[in-house]
């Protein structure tokens, strides 16, 4: 469930007719509603809780939507925070989710970037590789304190919308292997700068059946009853993120309660603390990009195109992985509806949304909503032809704030020096 609804045959958030913050704010802008990210965090929450899976550390993945007021609206519910990088790591500490909540993935972490995250005290780094395991030893060593390690084991199962999101396979650059992992931990426990906590696996996202987490949960349950019995300590199992979203007009996926369900029956019994790492299904349907029709472009020949002020730099994933977003004129005109190409000004054809999208009639000046923008949307923008990164802006009830400014031109040059040469 979301909150954004026709009311009075305007599309709103919560409270807020997106047109109001489309005209106070302008076009392109991200729009995020509180209650939507409350209300997906409790859910998710009580569906583990219910499923007797304790009180597990619900870690949002911050790079779905690294926004420090989205990661604040959570960690004020008590989520922590799956971060890859330093800058995720700030971001975190910036929307005050507590360190001992942070757990920090990705399989190429600097030293600086250890460093960084160990000073900072976060509760597990999850190490991918053993070469990184020698690192984070060496670097925890060098700072004169034990890091606390999960190893990220790759199951070797197949998962996830796309392949390029998939990364639950041996061929994926993510983790160790089983055997591997098993080794690695033992290792790990007799290193000066290592306490091994724990195992993480995370097999792809957009994961719309439950059969492969299932297959994958099943090895790391059996993976964690083996270190235990060469009287190994595991206390941490941390199972990434992953769970599908509906993408409106399309099939729903499993949701939070069958889940939750599916992990307490495959770990009945085993007692552990568990971690997740949900980005997708907390945050996508939190959040709409609305786009204001520049034109429409309808050729004698047939071809209908609607031409946006928003682009590929600013939602990347219809280019990047044919991603299906439902398109929602914000006031909906009555009549039939027309077949467009919806696409954007970027100079090249990848800057297509999607073709031949039934639609109903729009003119030039019209807004739309791109649905289930609130996660890999914004996170994910950039400014390819110099156009510069959007707003965005979070709803509360019949509030709303800007909470990040659209970049402006003059700060947009101010970053760049001119080389001395060429004074
Ligand atoms: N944990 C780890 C270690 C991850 O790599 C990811 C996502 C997550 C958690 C969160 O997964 P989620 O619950 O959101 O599925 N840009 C792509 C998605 C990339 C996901 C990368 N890893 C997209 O727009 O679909």
């Amino acid at each position: 469930m979301n909150h954004f609804e026709l009311k009075d045959g305007e599309l709103t958030c919560e409270d807020v007719p997106l047109k109001t913050i489309a005209e106070a704010v302008g076009t392109p802008v991200y729009v995020y509603s509180s209650a939507t990210l409350e209300r997906h965090y409790t859910v998710l929450r009580d569906a583990l809780r219910g499923a007797g899976l304790g009180e597990p550390l619900i870690a949002f993945a911050v790079k779905a939507n690294s926004n420090v007021a989205v990661l604040r609206t959570l960690a004020r519910l008590g989520a922590g925070a799956d971060v890859v990088s330093e800058g995720e790591i700030r971001r975190a500490l910036a929307a005050a989710v507590p360190p001992e909540r942070i757990v920090f993935s990705g399989v190429g972490k600097t030293a600086g970037e250890l460093a960084f995250a160990l000073n900072a005290k976060v509760a597990e780094i999850n190490v991918e590789s053993e070469p990184e395991l020698r690192l984070v030893d060496q670097v925890a060593q060098g700072l004169g304190t034990r890091a606390r390690i999960a190893i990220r084991v790759n199951p070797d199962v197949a998962a996830g919308g796309h392949a390029k999101i998939a990364t639950g396979k041996a061929e994926n650059k993510f983790g160790v292997s089983l055997a591997e992992a098993e080794r690695l931990y033992a290792n790990a426990s007799n290193a000066a700068g290592l306490t091994p906590v724990g195992l993480a696996c995370h097999i792809g996202s957009q994961i719309t059946d439950l059969a492969p987490m299932e297959a994958a949960f099943s090895k790391m349950r059996g993976l964690v009853e083996r270190l235990r019995d060469q009287g190994l300590t595991v206390e941490r199992l941390d199972l990434g993120g992953g769970l599908g979203v509906p993408y409106f007009n399309q099939p729903a996926p499993p949701g939070p309660v069958d889940y939750a369900a599916m992990i307490g029956r495959v770990m009945d019994g085993l007692d552990i603390g568990f971690a997740f790492e949900p980005g997708r299904v907390i945050a996508a349907n939190a959040g709409v990009l609305v786009a204001r029709v520049m034109h429409v472009n309808a050729r004698p020949e047939g071809r209908r195109f609607l031409v946006l002020d928003a682009a590929m730099n600013d939602l990347l994933r219809p280019a990047m992985y044919e991603a299906y977003h439902d398109i929602r004129p914000v006031r909906p005109r009555p009549g039939e509806p027309v077949a467009y190409d919806v696409v954007g000004p970027v100079c090249e054809t990848g800057d297509t949304f999607t073709r031949d999208r039934m639609l109903p009639p729009l003119e030039g000046g019209d807004l739309i909503a791109f649905m289930t923008a609130g996660a890999y949307g914004a996170a994910m923008s950039s400014e390819y032809n110099s156009r510069p990164l959007v707003a965005e802006v979070l709803v509360k009830g019949a509030d709303y704030a800007v909470v990040r400014p659209r970049e402006t031109y003059e700060a947009m040059l101010a970053r760049e020096r001119p080389a001395p040469w060429l004074q």
